[in-house]
């Protein structure tokens, strides 16, 4: 990719955390709407991909679930992310999910910042936090280390424009660039199969742009998009690098973690899936060959 092609994008920020310390609340408090109040007993089910507009500035948020059932979803949301904001609660400290997303977004090879929340509730203790912390080598900058640490409370809106500020400070160190004029590539978060709309993906463009009426693959399904809708279900024609958006007009649900590529015929998008097919099927091949001949051996 040619440097002069690239221009600034918003960073990607996923937020993350044990379940119930409060992300989906913080990210409310953040697009002042209430989507806790909608979720089913308030567990997030799925990755929630939100562009919020920060002094002026576009962040892009994923929320991802910290039940302990949505491994997967926690390692997509790390790898397809620049910032994780990790999420721990001040009442309640280090728990299994905050581990298992530390350890996520390391092996991405992302920059972490702690949003230390609840400091409102009487039992908060965010030096406990720290010290817990620095286990998993994230030393709080006022303890010599070089992790931000930022106490926040969901409730009252606390420390929540110094964790804004934070995020817009690291996002502009990493230099995050990306070439919007070419064909699109994006990452699917999550895909189903809707009554009236038919296979609809849920995609973090990551390069290039995507337009309704461009051709597209994505793993096996192939299509040219019908129509987008962003977050808040506004029909769009366009989507650019680090925009979450809705695509109908896919064949087939594709699968979450799959890329999405734009191509210039019908033709391209259909042999990029034949492709797909025919490699994952050797690759399931090769696989259970792999396995027959360590049957043989044992
Ligand atoms: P999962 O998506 O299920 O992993 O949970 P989550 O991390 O998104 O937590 P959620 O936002 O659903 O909040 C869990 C509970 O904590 C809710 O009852 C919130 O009202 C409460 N809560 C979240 N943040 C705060 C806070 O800063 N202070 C207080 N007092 N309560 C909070
Ligand atoms: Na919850
Ligand atoms: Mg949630």
């Amino acid at each position: 990719e040619d440097e002069k092609d690239l221009v600034p994008r918003p960073p990607v920020v996923c937020v993350m955390g044990h379940v119930d310390h409060g992300k989906t609340s913080l990210l409310d408090y953040i697009r002042n709407t209430h989507v806790t109040d909608r979720e089913a007993g308030g567990i997030t089910q799925n990755i929630g991909a939100y562009s919020v507009k920060v002094r002026d500035r576009k962040v892009t948020f994923l929320d991802t679930p910290g039940h302990e059932a949505f491994t997967a979803m926690r390692m997509r949301g790390a790898k397809s992310t620049d910032i994780a904001v990790l999420v721990v609660a001040a009442d309640d400290g280090v728990m299994p999910q905050t581990i298992e997303a530390i350890n996520h977004a390391k092996a991405a090879g992302i920059e972490i910042i702690v949003a230390v929340n609840k400091i409102d509730k009487p039992g908060a203790n965010v030096d406990r936090v720290k010290q817990e912390l620095t286990e998993y080598g994230l030393v709080a900058e006022d303890w010599g280390g070089s992790t931000i640490f930022v106490p926040v409370s969901a409730k009252t809106g606390e420390g929540i424009d110094n964790l804004l500020d934070m995020i817009l400070l690291t996002a502009d160190i990493l230099e995050l660039k990306a070439n919007p004029n070419r064909k699109a590539r994006g990452l699917v978060l999550e895909a189903k199969l809707d009554k009236g709309k038919g296979p609809v993906a849920n995609v973090l463009i990551q390069k290039g742009t995507l337009h309704v009426g461009d051709y597209i693959a994505c793993g096996s399904a192939s299509g040219k998009v019908r129509a987008m809708m962003d977050e808040n279900s506004r029909r769009v024609k366009t989507a650019g690098p680090s925009t979450p958006v809705e695509v109908l007009g896919l064949n087939d649900v594709p699968n979450a973690g799959e890329v999405l590529v734009a191509t210039d015929t019908d033709k391209d998008a259909k042999n990029f899936a034949a492709t797909f097919i025919s490699e994952s099927k050797s690759k399931l091949l090769e696989d259970t060959k792999s396995r027959m001949s360590l049957d043989a051996l044992f």
